[in-house]
């Protein structure tokens, strides 16, 4: 309902539209939207009342409220069903237990305004304070196999750079999945985290978590994270309004999911290789399982999505792993 309303007010555009009408027209009790009306300035709307005219909408609060990106979104699977969360612990966590519980479609988005126990990759935790990021996770039922799922990674990173470079900050992709600030220093501004529920020759969802730290100032992050964490508000020095830029993310994301149903991950792969700022560096690796450690110099990702790594005359595969970027001498 809130989300009727709100329609309404919004193609009534700067004009005042009567209790009486959106009642009648929504076919429910005057009382019934002046509770609405009540719930959507608590969440943070600026609806101007005026007894004779009725009511229109004065502002929109950059919260990311799910009725708010999916306004003029036109989404064809990623978005096509967004919730909004003010606190969770971690979006990821929540999409898998709805994914199991309920049956949430192909392209479900869960998004909140703060997490209390984001999770990173390796069992890391991730810093997602409240209201200054983006903190959210895509559920997919692809038909494609388990081994294919990793690549959705890359398919998110992808989508992140472009929406970023799109908003005017300079960033590239470190294999597999960190978006860095390639104007400051490489620092981190996004970090996706990809988990999955599957059978051996068929998946039942792939979870795709992306952190994407937009206002948050350098003194605003925990002291050990302050010599390598970047944020949109640094790299810019402006603030961006989270949600238009959300949507310009779930827009990519829509338009590369789409693709790789028509024609695979190939051109996913393809429009990775121009973010990669991994590709030709001389970059350390630390194996994840192995935890060994070599250097040597990134050629190239391989249909799978893995690194290739020249190292002396043998080319390694690296699948996952903690890789570094070698300062140039
Ligand atoms: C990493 O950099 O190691 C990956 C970080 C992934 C963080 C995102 S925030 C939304 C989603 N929920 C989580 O708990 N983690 C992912």
């Amino acid at each position: 309902m809130r989300g009727k309303i709100l329609n309404l007010l919004r193609s009534a555009g700067e004009k005042f539209i009567s209790g009486e009408e959106i009642a009648n027209t929504l076919g429910v009790s005057r009382t019934a939207i002046w509770k609405h009306i009540k719930d959507l300035r608590n969440a943070g709307y600026d609806i101007e009342s005026q007894s004779r005219n009725g009511y229109r909408i004065a502002s929109v609060p950059d919260r990311l409220l799910a009725d708010e990106i999916k306004n003029n979104l036109s989404a064809n699977i990623v978005g096509t069903e967004i919730y909004s969360f003010d606190k969770v612990d971690s979006t990821n966590e929540k999409a898998k237990e709805m994914a199991r519980k309920e049956n949430i479609p192909d392209g479900t988005v869960l998004v909140a305004e703060e997490q209390t126990g984001g999770k990173g990759r390796l069992q890391r935790s991730f810093f997602s304070p409240p209201d200054k990021g983006i903190w959210f996770s895509v559920v997919l039922r692809p038909d494609f196999l388990p081994q294919e799922a990793p690549k959705c990674t890359l398919m998110a990173a992808v989508a992140v750079a472009a929406a970023m470079r799109e908003s005017g900050v300079e960033c590239g992709i470190k294999w597999p999945n960190d978006i860095l600030d390639t104007g400051h220093d490489n620092r981190k501004l996004t970090g996706i985290l990809t988990e999955m529920s599957a059978e051996i020759d068929r998946i039942n969802y792939v979870v795709i978590g992306i952190g994407i730290n937009v206002n948050i100032s350098l003194e605003e992050f925990p002291e050990d994270l302050r010599e390598k964490a970047g944020s949109m508000l640094i790299a810019k020095g402006e603030k961006t309004l989270r949600v238009p830029f959300l949507q310009n993310i779930l827009r990519h994301l829509d338009r590369l999911y789409l693709t790789v149903k028509e024609k695979g991950f190939a051109p996913i792969m393809e429009e990775w290789r121009k973010y990669s700022i991994t590709l030709g560096q001389e970059i350390n690796v630390i194996g994840v399982t192995t935890n060994e450690v070599y250097s040597g110099k990134a050629i190239d990702i391989d249909n799978d999505g893995a690194l290739m790594v020249q190292v002396g005359e043998e080319i390694r595969k690296v699948v996952a792993g903690d890789v570094s970027i070698r300062p140039k001498k």
